[in-house]
C-alpha cells in the first residue's frame, strides 16, 4: 500500500512583474523572453516570507483533503532553501501550521517533489502515517544575480502542497542523480571565518543554459520511455502530462519527441516562470481545481535539476 492524492494547494507571492518589467532593469525585451523560454511574466516576493507561502499552499491542501494540521502524520518540503539555513522549511512550516508532527526538508533541486514522493512512499511502506502533506516552496528571486540577465529572467517564486493519504494512487516512480555540480549551482554564503581559504564568491545560481537544455530534454524523453516501458503502458494511457516548468522550448521539444498531445501537457510558466520544486504540486492544484481531473485517470509527472536530479512518476488520480 502506498498514496493517493487527497487535495492540493498553492501560493504565489502578490507582486507580478512581466518581462518588460525586467527590461527596465537589464538589456533584455519581452520578445527574446517570450520566444526563448514562454515566460511573460513571474512573482516575486516582497514583504512574503518562504514560511508563510508554504503555509498559505499547505492550508489550501488541508481543506481540499479535509483535514487538519493536526491530523498529519509527516511533513516533507522540497526546497532549495526557506527562510532559515537552519531550522528547515519543514519545522517553520510545522510552527506555522500548529502541526505536532516530524517534519523534513529535501533539497534536490527542481526534482524535488519527486524525491519527497519517494520518501514518502517508504513513511506508508512501513505504515508510519495515515495522512503526509509534501509543500514545495521557493523563494528563488533572493538567490537570483538581478544583474545576470541570461538566468534571473528564468525564474519566480511560488508553493504548492499536496496531502496524500493512505491509498494505491502511484504505478510507478524512478530517481536518477548524475552528480554534475559545475552548470547549475548555488553556493552557501561566505562566512567570517579567519582560517577560510575559499575565493570569495556570492551565493547566487551559476547556469550554463544550454549544458542546462540538453540534459532536461535528454533526460526527460529516456525517463519517460523507460517509465513507459517499465509499466507496460503507453502515452495514450497518459491522460495529463506534467513536466517541470523549466522553459517552454524544453517543454515542447520533449512533448514532440514523446508524441504526447498538447491538450495533455499542462503549464502555468507563462504565468509563474521557473519555481523549482513548486512547479508540479502548483500544476496538479491548478488542474485539479479546474476539473481536469477525473478518477481513474493517469498523470505522467517528470522533474528534472540541479545535482544533476531527475525523477519520473505515474499517478492514478482517486
Ligand atoms: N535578454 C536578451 N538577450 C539575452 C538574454 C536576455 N535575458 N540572456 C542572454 N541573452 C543573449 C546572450 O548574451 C547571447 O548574446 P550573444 O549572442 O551576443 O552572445 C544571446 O542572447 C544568446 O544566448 P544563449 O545563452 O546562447 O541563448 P539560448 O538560446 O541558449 O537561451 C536560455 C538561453 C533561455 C537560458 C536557454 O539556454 C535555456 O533555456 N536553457 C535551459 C535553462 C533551464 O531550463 N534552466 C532551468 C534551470 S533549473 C532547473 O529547473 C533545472
Amino acid at each position: 500500500m502506498s498514496f493517493s492524492i487527497l487535495g492540493a494547494g498553492s501560493a504565489l507571492p502578490s507582486c507580478v512583474k512581466t518581462n518588460d518589467d525586467l527590461a527596465q532593469i537589464l538589456d533584455t525585451s519581452d520578445q527574446w523572453i517570450y520566444t526563448r523560454t514562454g515566460i511573460r511574466r513571474r512573482h516575486v516576493i516582497t514583504t512574503e516570507t518562504i514560511t508563510g507561502m508554504a503555509a498559505e499552499a499547505a492550508r489550501k491542501a488541508l481543506a481540499a483533503a479535509g483535514i487538519t494540521p493536526e491530523d498529519l502524520d509527516y511533513i516533507v518540503c522540497p526546497t532549495v532553501g526557506g527562510d532559515y539555513i537552519t531550522p528547515g522549511l519543514g519545522c517553520t512550516l510545522q510552527e506555522e501550521l500548529g502541526a505536532h508532527c516530524p517534519a523534513i526538508d529535501i533539497n534536490a533541486g527542481c526534482s524535488g517533489f519527486l524525491y519527497s514522493l519517494d520518501v514518502v512512499d517508504g513513511i506508508f511502506a512501513r505504515k508510519k502515517a495515515r495522512y503526509v502533506l509534501v509543500t514545495a516552496a521557493e523563494g528563488l528571486s533572493r538567490i537570483m544575480d538581478w544583474t545576470e540577465r541570461s538566468t534571473c529572467v528564468l525564474f519566480g517564486d511560488g508553493a504548492g502542497a499536496v496531502v496524500l493519504g493512505e491509498g494505491d494512487g502511484l504505478r510507478y516512480l524512478k530517481l536518477r542523480t548524475q552528480g554534475c555540480s559545475a552548470p547549475l549551482h548555488g553556493r552557501f554564503p561566505m562566512g567570517n571565518s579567519p582560517w577560510t581559504k575559499e575565493e570569495p564568491h556570492t551565493h547566487f545560481v551559476h547556469m550554463e543554459g544550454q549544458e542546462v537544455y540538453k540534459f532536461a530534454v535528454n533526460t526527460i524523453c529516456t525517463s519517460v520511455q523507460e517509465a513507459l516501458e517499465e509499466t507496460g503502458l503507453s502515452i495514450d494511457d497518459m491522460h495529463h502530462v506534467l513536466l517541470h516548468q523549466a522553459n517552454m522550448r524544453i517543454i515542447e521539444a520533449a512533448r514532440r519527441k514523446l508524441s504526447i498531445p498538447e491538450e495533455r501537457c499542462h503549464c502555468c510558466i507563462e504565468e509563474t516562470g521557473n519555481i523549482s520544486a513548486a512547479s508540479i504540486p502548483t500544476l496538479i492544484d491548478r488542474c485539479s481545481r479546474e476539473g481536469l481531473f477525473h478518477s481513474g485517470e493517469n498523470l505522467l509527472l517528470c522533474a528534472f535539476g540541479a545535482g544533476f536530479t531527475s525523477g519520473t512518476a505515474i499517478l492514478t488520480w482517486k
